[in-house]
């Protein structure tokens, strides 16, 4: 297992450019489920959740090959309908092979993927869409298997804008005969990169007004060649670390209008931003004015760059509440900033932090994704050292934050640990 080592206080300077988006990669590669075509996916990361979707397409019986930031996806033996535990309980997204195996075998047999960190992770509202389509689910064994002796298009009324329910749906009704509409659809752009993905593929799938995904069921599907679209967390991620360490960088490469939330946000901390095109210049402040946000579907304050604006709220001329409506765990960094010297208190959906002069280094351990990135950036604006461990949750959705960070003037690298 890997750790970073990190002596903070560096003023983050420089230009970086972020990479394609792991929320996007991962329903485009599933979707090659749907056809005996080849696919390409152009502009994707060589992450370990990547790895993951390779591992779990094989193990359905497709051929992936990994090559300069693409994965090339071919037909292999007879495709499986059942998707094995080991890989689908190491990743969260498996769920959306349920979709397109459905679509194709009017069959799917998914272990169920059981939670995560940051929350339970139910899936009632994928599973309630494939029945509206004609599906019948029954559970066994920690299994859903899930059945449809014919798929038919349907309206579907989503109770809460799931992205991964939309993208399910999606996958499964673009085979499905007739027409479905999804309403209350997720608004994330990821949605609408898979869209044009399924799209090109041959589907007919698009927005329409009052938040609804209208899907006119194909009979075929071809093969795919796509380019991924870029990773609006990844530029957060980065925007807000720039912002933390009072530094003064550009992040290239991102969809500006992806970001609008967190963009205001940080103007409202006293970061100076200028936009041209993919590239945003920010200036951080010394210390940031205290900017309270609430998490929401998107466009609203991501979810995912919550644990981000936490670290940089650490050290704020004053109080801020940071609410999270989207997952019911998703504090868990918390309590390792605090041993940084953060003032935090966290009760129930909300945390209060109270921002301090310093944060000062410590060993401290990451718990998921997010908050791992969110306790790499508070070490990197801290005095002293850190030592970050358990970085692979890191590396599930980042390229090699490290050296992203790095090549910003951040005294960071990477250290195997002894066991
Ligand atoms: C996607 O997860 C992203 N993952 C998450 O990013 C992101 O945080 C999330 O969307 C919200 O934006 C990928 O795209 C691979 P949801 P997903 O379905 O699809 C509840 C990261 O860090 N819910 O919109 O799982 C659910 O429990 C990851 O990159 C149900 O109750 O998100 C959660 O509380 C983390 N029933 C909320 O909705 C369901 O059937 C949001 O879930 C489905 C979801």
């Amino acid at each position: 297992m890997d750790k970073f080592i990190a002596q903070g206080g560096v003023p983050l300077k420089g230009t970086v450019t972020v990479n394609g988006s792991k929320n996007a990669a991962l329903p485009i590669l599933i979707a090659s489920l749907l056809t005996d075509g080849e696919c390409v996916a152009r502009r994707v990361p060589p992450l370990r959740d990547i790895r993951a979707a390779q591992r779990l397409l094989e193990a359905l019986g497709k051929k992936t090959v990994y090559e300069n930031n693409s994965v090339r996806i071919l037909p292999g033996r007879r495709l499986s309908t059942a998707a094995p535990y080991d890989l689908v309980r190491r990743m969260r997204a498996s769920v959306l092979v349920a979709g397109p195996l459905l679509a194709r075998f009017h069959e799917a047999r998914v272990p169920l993927p059981g939670g995560c960190a940051i929350g339970l992770r139910p899936v009632d509202i994928h599973l309630k869409g494939f029945e509206k389509l004609g599906a019948k689910i029954i559970t066994g064994q920690g299994d859903l298997l899930i059945s449809a002796r014919k798929l038919r298009g349907a309206k579907i009324k989503f109770p809460f804008p799931s992205v991964g329910a939309t993208e399910n749906i999606m996958l499964c009704a673009a085979l499905a005969q007739g027409v479905t509409v999804i309403e209350n659809a997720a608004l994330e752009p990821e949605i609408d990169d898979l869209a044009a993905c399924l799209n090109s593929m041959g589907a007919s799938v698009r927005r329409a007004p009052g938040g609804k995904i209208v899907i006119e069921g194909a009979p075929k599907l071809s093969g795919f060649s796509h380019d991924v679209m870029a990773d609006r967390i990844e530029a957060g991620t980065y925007l807000i670390a720039v912002a933390a360490s009072g530094g003064k960088a550009q992040v290239r490469g991102c969809v500006p209008e992806h970001l609008k939330a967190a963009l205001s946000a940080l103007k409202k901390s006293g970061a100076k931003l200028k936009i041209n095109n993919g590239v945003i210049a920010i200036t951080g402040p010394a210390r940031p004015a205290p900017v309270s946000v609430k998490t929401l579907p998107y466009p609203g304050f991501p979810t995912d760059l919550q644990a981000l604006w936490m670290a940089y709220m650490c050290r704020a001329r004053g109080a801020s509440v940071i609410k999270e409506t989207i997952f019911e765990n998703r504090f868990m960094h918390a309590a390792e900033l605090s041993r940084m010297g953060a003032r935090i208190s966290v009760r129930g959906g909300a945390a209060v932090v109270d921002g301090v002069d310093a944060l000062s280094g410590a060993s401290v351990m990451a718990s998921d994704l997010r908050g791992g990135a969110a306790l790499t950036v508070a070490a990197v604006c801290a005095a002293g050292e850190s030592v970050i461990r358990r970085v692979y949750h890191i590396d599930r959705g980042y390229r090699r934050l490290e050296e992203g960070l790095r090549a910003l003037g951040a005294k960071i690298r990477r250290a195997s640990e002894e066991m």
